[in-house]
């Protein structure tokens, strides 16, 4: 039995999710309960400095070290916030992402060797594990998704694996789909739960960026998200937009593939504001056409990625909370039942959390984290760097 904390802060920026969990297990056996749990919110003025360099605000090698350091320190400060009355012998911290650019695969397919290639991936999670291990006098491990990039993968999803073990069914085709700033999902096809190579996953495009900086841009920055979907769900969502939408590069393309703020961003909502202008959506469609977009970019892909549609669709990550968007993704999968995680035991709000503590543990004892054939790396690979306090 392992004591271990995992903390992310996604794509949402909203915030560090911990989560302190007990592990028994490796893998096929693998059992985690959470003990303590806790989202921080970030302070103000340092969650509009990450959405800022998020954004491509250009700031210099100093300021990005202390950057680097102020959420190591936040982090840290997280992970002892729900270690009270707890021993925990090891930290597995995501970071904060602030750049992401996925393989140029076509670039890649041309040169001999992928590792040989200029197009890899890149991808940069602020909040260094070494400074979290000497701040927090523990074991950490940090920067999970740098072997998978070099391997020629993705970096992205790095949760399928322990998706596998903690929500695979005998008998039932089960999606497990996190709704965080992007979203991403794991097809864990009705199976004896050794056998993973028939197992998928992808980035599916936006999950909560762009209604949240829908929101932001409707209420001059008063409020940061749609509390339950609600404002959303008063509007119509205009088809033609959506539709026209949905043919983008992105969404055509067969996985593995992964995303980030740098296309479903700033940007991208501004375009999605002028399209919207020329249809004069009111406040409520524009946010109700954004949902529309979000759940029929999740659906789409399962039609044309999966071998079938799952007998169910278990959702996790702030988004599952969006009631809203939660009934539309009812509503486009007919005879798919559509759940959270909670309803089978595993916490929504803190499945991702709850994933890079195993991913460390799992790091710890040796054990591989990545799926090729999701993320498209060369082999299954230890993923994340050891720092000792
Ligand atoms: N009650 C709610 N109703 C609607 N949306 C919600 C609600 N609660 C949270 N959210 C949304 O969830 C977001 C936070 O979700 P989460 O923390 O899972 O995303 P994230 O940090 O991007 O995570 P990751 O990228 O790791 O999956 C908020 O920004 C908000 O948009
Ligand atoms: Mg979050």
């Amino acid at each position: 039995m392992t004591c271990v904390i995992g903390l992310i802060s996604g794509t949402s920026v909203d915030g560090i999710d911990a989560a302190l969990v007990e592990i028994t297990g490796t893998e096929v056996d693998l059992r985690v309960e959470v003990l303590a749990a806790a989202t921080t919110p970030y302070p103000t003025a340092l969650r509009k400095q990450i959405l800022d360099v998020c954004a491509g605000a250009a700031i210099s090698i100093a300021e990005l070290a202390e950057l680097d350091d102020a959420l190591a320190y936040e982090f840290t400060q997280a992970a002892l916030a729900i270690s009270k009355g707890y021993t925990p012998e090891l930290i597995g911290s995501h970071g904060q992402t602030v750049y992401h650019r996925p393989p140029n695969l076509e670039q890649g397919k041309q040169g001999k060797n992928l590792l040989h290639s200029p197009q890899l991936g890149y991808s940069l999670q602020l909040g260094r594990g070494a400074l979290i291990a000497q701040l927090s006098g523990i074991l950490t491990v940090s920067n999970f998704r740098a072997n998978d990039i070099a391997a020629g993968g993705q970096g992205a999803p790095m949760v399928p694996k322990v998706d596998a073990y903690l929500l695979g069914h005998p008998t039932r085709h089960r999606c497990i789909q996190n709704i965080g700033g992007i979203g991403n999902v794991t097809y864990l096809p009705a199976q004896n739960q050794t056998d993973i190579s028939s197992i998928r996953g992808w980035d599916t495009g936006p999950g909560n960026t762009l209604l949240d900086l829908a929101v932001q841009h409707l209420t001059n920055g008063s409020l940061t998200y749609d509390a339950d979907g609600r404002w959303a769900s008063t509007g119509t969502p205009c088809n033609t937009l959506v539709e026209r939408w949905l043919q983008q590069e992105f969404f055509r393309t067969t996985p593995p593939k992964s995303t980030g703020r740098e296309l479903f961003g700033f940007d991208y909502f501004q375009q999605c504001l002028a399209d919207a202008q020329a249809f004069q959506l009111k406040e409520a469609d524009l946010l109700a056409t954004l949902t529309e977009l979000t759940a029929a970019s999740i659906v789409d892909s399962y039609k044309n990625f999966l071998p079938g549609m799952p007998d169910e669709v278990l959702l996790c990550g702030g988004g599952s909370r969006n009631l809203y968007l939660k009934q539309r993704l009812q509503a486009l999968m007919a005879g798919v039942s559509v759940l959270t995680t909670d309803e089978v035991g595993l916490s929504a709000d803190f499945k991702e959390a709850l994933a890079f503590a195993v991913l460390a543990y799992w790091r710890h004892l040796g054990i591989t984290g990545n799926l090729p054939q999701v993320t498209g790396a060369r082999q299954s690979l230890l993923l994340g760097d050891i720092h000792h306090p």
